[in-house]
């Protein structure tokens, strides 16, 4: 069945509402923050008996291009990927490249991090997809940023299936040897700005996966934005209840021809 204009008509008012500022508004209400609710953990908590991968720590050994001009200037979507694989320092970079925590503010308050995130809230947690990566068996893994490891938490299972599925046939998605899967947890943003925490969390968005993009620019990889997916569907596969967890924004990489 079709949406009819006037609904349609009514989605567009409530997303064109949700790209303006309403930090004005914050000055009168309550935030969580002002009313001293305790702060949301700073990483979403996981099982302590999980088998964990340290991740290497990288060095310029694994950086063909240190140029930021040049890189900016190469910097496409990509879609196509070789076969080759990715090694585990060269994720390392990219993972501290889009969430790594670099130190820790205050009693836990605060996280910095090379991208920047509103009020310093970092609400994404990553979920890698791994499909080919060196020592790393198939499955989906989750990204534990205060100490630089991952934890597998899904098995193989039918995954690539599923995430053709879900991606709307985008078949290049399943070719990469890794796909990021950013998750958003909203109230570690709306704890400090309520209402006014939505826009600024997908603006967050945007920085986290233009890192991917440089950085991978950097080590001769490609990536591409992957917003084209089922909401329900990709929450069910990474396993997170789509309500205080939802996936916001998805990007594929893997090695690729250079451009130039
Ligand atoms: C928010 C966002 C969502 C996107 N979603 C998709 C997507 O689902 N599938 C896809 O193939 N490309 C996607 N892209 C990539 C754009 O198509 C691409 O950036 C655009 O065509 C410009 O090309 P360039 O990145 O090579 O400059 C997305 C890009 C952004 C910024």
């Amino acid at each position: 069945m079709k949406i009819s204009c006037d609904k349609l008509q009514k989605f567009c008012v409530q997303g064109r509402n949700m790209m303006k500022s309403n930090f004005n508004l914050l000055k009168e209400i309550e935030t969580d923050q002002s009313k001293e609710v305790p702060q949301p953990p700073l990483q979403k908590p996981y099982d302590e008996n999980s088998e964990k991968t340290e991740l290497p720590e990288f060095d310029e050994s694994i950086i063909i291009d240190d140029s930021l001009l040049s890189c900016l200037k190469k910097r496409r979507s990509h879609r196509k990927f070789k076969s080759n694989e990715l090694s585990l320092k060269e994720l390392s970079f990219l993972l501290w490249a889009t969430q790594g925590v670099d130190d820790i503010r205050g009693d836990n308050y605060a996280t910095l991090r090379p991208i920047p995130s509103a009020g310093a809230r970092h609400p994404f947690e990553t979920y890698l997809l791994i499909n080919n990566v060196e020592g790393l068996k198939k499955g989906i893994y989750r990204y534990l940023a205060l100490s630089h490891e991952l934890i597998r938490t899904i098995n193989e299972g039918r995954i690539e299936n599923d995430i053709e599925k879900i991606t709307a046939k985008q078949k290049f998605i399943v070719t990469a040897p890794v796909l990021f899967i950013w998750a958003c947890i909203p109230y570690r943003g709306e704890w400090r700005y309520s209402m006014a925490s939505h826009k600024v969390m997908l603006l967050d968005a945007g920085h986290i996966c233009q890192n991917l993009y440089l950085a991978a620019e950097a080590i001769g990889c490609g990536t591409c934005a992957i917003a084209a997916y089922e909401q329900e569907r990709i929450d069910a596969l990474v396993e997170i209840d789509g309500e205080d967890e939802f996936v916001v924004y998805m990007s594929p990489v893997g090695k690729v021809e250079q451009l130039i």
